[in-house]
C-alpha cells in the first residue's frame, strides 16, 4: 500500500485479500507524522487522549473541542493512512447531534469517525454514514460506559453478552461501518466475530485471532509507567529513557554554570 493514501475502503479490503491491520492513536501532528512514516495504515485520534494526554482519569471528561484541537494537529501531519477520530462521551446521543460532531471531526481534519456501541446507536451510524462519513465501530468493553459499568471488564464471557456483541456486530456491518474495533473481548468470541462479520474487526485485549490490532500508542512505548495494563507489553521504556535524558541533562546544566562561577 506504499504511496498511495489509504481509505476506509481500502482497510475495509483488507480483510478480504488477508493483510492483517496495524492501528495506533496519535493526538498531534510529530505522533501522527511518525506513524505515517512507519506505514501504519489506520491512525486514531482516540478519546483515550483524556487519560493519557489531558490526565483525565477516564474518557467521559472528553470534549469534543478537546477532540477536534487534537483532530486538528494529527491532521496537519497530512498522513497517507487514514485519519480516524473518536466521538467524545455524549456527542452521538441523537441522530442529528451524532451527524452535526460527525462532520465538525471531518472539517477538523478526520476522514472517518468512531463511536462506542451496537445496536443502540444504529439510527446515528446509518444517518452518519448516509451522509458520507465512513464509520468504525467498537464493540465489547465500552470506556465511555465506566461509570455505569465500575471498572474495564472483558466482555463475552456470559451466553447473554456473547449474543450480544454477534447481534450488534451484525447490526454495524448492515448499517454500513467499514470496520470494528473490539475491544477486552474474550479471544474465542472475538474469533468467532472474525470469522462471521465482512468487515475487519480491529481488536485491542481481545486476542490474536482478529483482523488487525490497535493499541494506545503512548501504551506500546512505556510512556505511561504509572498504570499497569495486562493487553500490552511495552516494546520500549520511554518513559526511564526520558527520565534518565533529562537528569543527565540538568547535571550538564548545573555542571557548566558551576564552571562559569569557578572560573578566574
Ligand atoms: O480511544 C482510544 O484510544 C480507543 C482505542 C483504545 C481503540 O478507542
Amino acid at each position: 500500500m506504499t504511496g498511495t493514501k489509504v481509505t476506509a475502503e481500502a482497510i475495509r479490503n483488507m480483510k478480504s485479500s488477508k493483510q492483517r491491520i496495524a492501528a495506533l492513536t496519535a493526538y498531534d501532528f510529530p505522533m501522527a507524522r511518525l506513524l505515517d512514516e512507519a506505514e501504519i495504515p489506520f491512525i486514531l485520534v482516540g478519546d483515550s487522549l483524556g487519560m493519557v494526554v489531558l490526565g483525565y482519569p477516564d474518557t467521559t471528561h472528553v470534549t469534543m473541542m478537546d477532540m477536534e484541537h487534537h483532530v486538528r494537529a494529527a491532521a496537519r501531519a497530512k498522513t497517507r493512512s487514514l485519519l480516524v477520530a473518536d466521538m467524545p462521551f455524549q456527542s452521538y446521543r441523537t441522530v442529528d447531534e451524532a451527524l452535526i460532531n460527525a462532520k465538525r471531526l471531518v472539517l477538523a481534519g478526520a476522514e472517518a469517525v468512531k463511536a462506542e456501541g451496537g445496536r443502540e446507536i444504529l439510527n446515528q451510524v446509518e444517518a452518519i454514514v448516509s451522509s458520507g462519513i465512513p464509520f468504525c465501530g467498537h464493540l465489547g468493553m465500552l470506556p465511555q460506559r465506566v461509570l455505569e459499568e465500575g471498572g474495564y471488564h472483558i466482555k463475552g464471557k456470559k451466553e447473554m453478552e456473547h449474543q450480544a456483541l454477534l447481534a450488534d456486530a451484525d447490526a454495524l456491518v448492515d448499517a454500513g461501518a467499514f470496520a470494528t474495533v473490539l475491544e477486552l473481548v474474550t479471544p474465542s468470541v472475538s474469533k468467532e466475530l472474525t470469522r462471521r462479520i465482512s468487515i475487519p474487526t480491529i481488536g485491542i485485549g481481545a486476542g490474536q485471532d482478529c483482523d488487525g490490532q490497535i493499541l494506545v500508542t503512548p501504551d506500546l512505548l512505556g510512556m505511561l509507567p504509572w498504570f499497569n495494563l495486562k493487553h500490552v507489553k511495552p516494546i520500549l521504556n520511554a518513559a526511564e529513557q526520558m527520565r534518565a535524558v533529562v537528569k543527565e541533562w540538568k547535571k550538564n546544566v548545573e555542571l557548566t554554570t558551576q564552571a562559569i562561577h569557578d572560573a578566574p
